[in-house]
């Protein structure tokens, strides 16, 4: 079902990628969705080099299937160590996230003949990666959790897909079949999945995280830098958004501090994106993606009708 060239390039049956998850991902989730026939992907931010070798040997344990790494390029130094674990570890592929990786990481990555998957947030962003030779790309719309850019999924993901020369899939937005299929429509080939998986037996989400995105509405969420010095969506809490109101009202650095300390020192319950509110339940990650295309196959066919009618 919705094979497309992805599926070749990265050895996957199905087009659905697991999004990195600091917080929230990890080998069980990663191992789950690779096992069901997507690509499970672990996340590095926030984490040593010796958590990421654990997790890729915790993650083969229960895989043989493809798995990727996810860096987050901060600094040259912490992506050039994470890039050589994951050619030590014969990785075959790595998602960038939130800036642009450089051409030096990428070449040393496609000198080993790892696949590089950008996740980008604009369209001269998804041009600048293509000018660094990566191999597909990623865009992400600004409702996704994590960290996100200002552009929503819906124009984003078109003119990305109209300005390069790579296959281009969809994040940001997407935690059922329909949403699936639009992806398809907008010229995606495959999707990325982050918030839905939180709601996985499979994730490391913490208990408390996950209630707070059962009960969340689609308005719940918010964007703040004040948990890793980007914007982050992630889901509202009143710390969050004391930090947001005082940083609109001109607070100076040292106004802020206090309050992004009470942020990062437990006012933060998780990142989540704004389809947390079409989140109602746990399910086991293969269920899920097995219902995301089941329920993309009929929308396709009701569409198919509508068209002929
Ligand atoms: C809890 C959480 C943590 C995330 N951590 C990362 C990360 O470490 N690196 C990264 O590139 N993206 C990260 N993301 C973004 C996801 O990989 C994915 O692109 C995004 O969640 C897709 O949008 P969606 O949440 O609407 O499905 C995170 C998202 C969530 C919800």
């Amino acid at each position: 079902m919705f094979h497309t060239i992805i599926c070749d390039m990265l050895g996957i049956d199905v087009p659905i990628l697991q999004g990195a998850m600091q917080g929230a991902g990890g080998p069980r989730l990663a191992a789950a969705v690779s096992e069901a026939g997507g690509l499970g992907i672990l996340h590095t931010f926030g984490d040593t080099l010796d958590d990421l070798r654990r997790d890729i040997r915790d993650t083969r344990a229960l895989t043989s299937k493809p798995i990727a790494v996810n860096i987050t390029p901060m600094g040259k130094a912490f992506t050039q160590s994470r890039a050589e674990v994951c050619i030590e570890e014969s990785i075959p592929i790595v998602t960038t996230g939130r800036a642009d990786p450089g051409e030096s990481a990428v070449r040393m990555l496609k000198d080993a003949g790892i696949i590089v998957i950008p996740v980008v947030p604009s369209v001269d962003h998804a041009k600048r990666v293509e000018a660094e030779g990566v191999d597909a790309i990623i865009a992400s719309g600004c409702e996704a959790g994590g960290h996100v850019g200002t552009v929503a999924s819906f124009p984003l993901i078109p003119q990305i897909v109209d300005a390069v020369d790579l296959p281009v899939l969809a994040a940001g937005g997407i935690a059922d079949g329909r949403g699936f299929l639009a992806a398809l429509a907008l010229g995606a080939v495959g999707v990325q999945i982050g918030t839905r998986f939180v709601a996985t037996p499979e994730s490391d989400a913490g208990r408390s995280y996950r209630a707070a995105l059962l009960e969340a509405k689609e308005s719940d969420t918010i964007v703040s830098d004040s948990m890793t010095g980007a914007p982050v969506r992630a889901i509202w809490t009143p710390e969050i958004a004391a930090y947001e109101k005082a940083k609109k009202a001109g607070a100076t650095i040292a106004e802020l501090k206090p309050l992004r300390q009470a942020v990062r020192a437990g006012g933060a319950k998780g990142a989540a994106g704004q389809n947390a509110g079409m989140i109602n339940d746990i399910q086991p990650a293969a269920e899920l993606m097995k219902k995301i295309l089941a329920d993309a196959q009929t929308h396709s066919r009701r569409l198919v009708t509508l068209a002929d009618s």
